[in-house]
């Protein structure tokens, strides 16, 4: 085999014997039971056999969000659902509030400009998430009620920062404010817990190529009641992302247009896998992977970008390199001698930052030779470091249970 394509991960994949370590926060490892799930023909996808499989991935999916609302499937990357969410809730000029703590969710603020909506930012030092107070302060201020809509990105993948959901929906019931609330559940989906229902969420919004395991090319749109009763009066103009037209032909398994029908495959077995090992099961093993990080990152006397311990992520680590070392420079080096693949700092964290996926198909084997990679490439890259790092990881997996 000389590509990735049909060989097994354990095959040699351009000259390198080996797994080729993929430790990025997306896309992430895509497990043999998901690709042989997708290695088949083609089927008819307005056919019985395309609509049986569609409506048990619509009900299924309800699980992973934990919503009893309707689940829609595009076929798009992430930001194809952030988009869906924006013009079937919202109005143009409508205002939002919105959160400037990180790469992605500079992106969606910078969607809903295009738009024209009218965002106010709160801003922060892009290491920790939207402040609850903050945000309940303002809202408790809006009393005309003009903010229509609050937009968080749950786990902020560029920085390794999970932001307090609960929180964020107590400041908006505190300040007995209508606003919806719009959540990227992008990185933490099939990760990190996500209650769509019991932390009242209006839109969910998800991807298929991080905690889900499958290629990028789907995204979801999870729905709650309000939202379905906002989408009633929204103005913007939309005809691929319109939700109307979606549920329409969902309601008998179809699509208005054609669906990606072999992600679909893979994603009833990436539901399938879910469901076997337990969601909780899940979440407790990117836990353990988490905290086995952050220990091998402060061992080796390096900062976590996530400057509150309440919201460190489980699904990735951003790690600060020291200053004067090219943390891009570094990651090159540990690709081309060891073969594996770390995400690199975003926007402002450029060069400053390299990032640790502990996400999907991960376990802490698998963590332990990441981590053990990372050393290498820190001690050649000239990085004072206390080599006793992967260690901590090791003692602290091997002392939970
Ligand atoms: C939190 C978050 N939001 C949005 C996106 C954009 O998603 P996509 O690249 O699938 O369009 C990403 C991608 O990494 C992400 O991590």
């Amino acid at each position: 085999m000389d590509a990735g394509t049909a060989a097994s991960h354990v095959e040699h994949v351009h000259g390198k014997a080996g797994w080729h370590f993929l430790q990025l926060p997306g896309p992430t490892n895509i497990p043999d039971r998901i690709r042989l799930a997708m290695d088949r023909p083609a089927i008819d996808h307005r056919g019985p056999e395309s609509a049986q499989l569609a409506l048990g991935l619509f009900e299924d999916m309800k699980k992973i969000f934990k919503t009893d609302g309707p689940v829609l499937i595009f076929p798009s990357s992430g930001t194809g659902a952030w988009e869906a969410a924006i013009v079937n809730t919202l109005s143009p000029g409508d205002k939002v509030l919105m959160f400037d703590t990180g790469h992605f969710s500079k992106v969606w603020i910078l969607m809903a400009n295009n738009f024209g909506l009218d965002v106010e930012v709160q801003a922060n030092d892009w290491r920790r998430g939207p402040d609850p107070d903050e945000i309940e302060a303002r809202l408790a201020e809006d009393k005309e009620h003009k903010i229509k809509a609050v937009l968080a990105v749950h786990n902020e993948t560029a920085n390794g920062v999970c932001a307090r959901i609960p929180a964020i929906r107590k400041a908006i019931d505190n300040a007995k404010h209508p606003a919806l609330l719009l959540v990227d559940t992008i990185s933490s989906l099939g990760s990190i817990d996500f209650r769509m229902d019991e932390w009242g969420v209006d839109v969910a919004i998800g991807g298929s190529q991080k905690g889900m395991m499958l290629p990028p090319g789907i995204s979801f749109n999870a729905i709650s009641k309000k939202a379905l009763a906002a989408a009633k009066t929204a103005k913007f103009p939309k005809c691929y992302w319109d939700w109307d037209w979606m549920m329409a032909d969902n309601a008998s398994g179809f699509f208005p247009y054609t669906p990606a029908v072999l992600h679909m495959f893979g994603l009833r077995e990436s539901i399938d896998m879910l469901m076997e090992e337990g969601l909780d099961n899940v979440f407790a093993r990117h836990s353990r992977m988490g905290e086995a990080t952050r220990r091998a990152v402060t061992a080796w006397g390096l900062e976590v970008v996530c400057a509150n311990p309440e919201e460190y992520s489980n699904s990735v680590t951003a790690v600060f390199t020291p200053e004067g070392f090219d943390a891009d420079a570094m990651r090159l080096q540990i690709l081309e001698r060891f073969n594996m693949a770390l995400g690199s700092g975003l926007a402002r964290f450029k060069g400053r930052v390299f990032r640790i996926g502990h996400m999907g198909a991960c376990n802490e084997i698998m963590l332990s030779g990441a981590l053990g990679g990372v050393q290498m490439g820190l001690e050649m890259a000239g990085v004072p470091i206390d080599k006793s790092g992967a260690k901590a990881a090791f003692d602290y997996l091997a002392s939970v249970k």
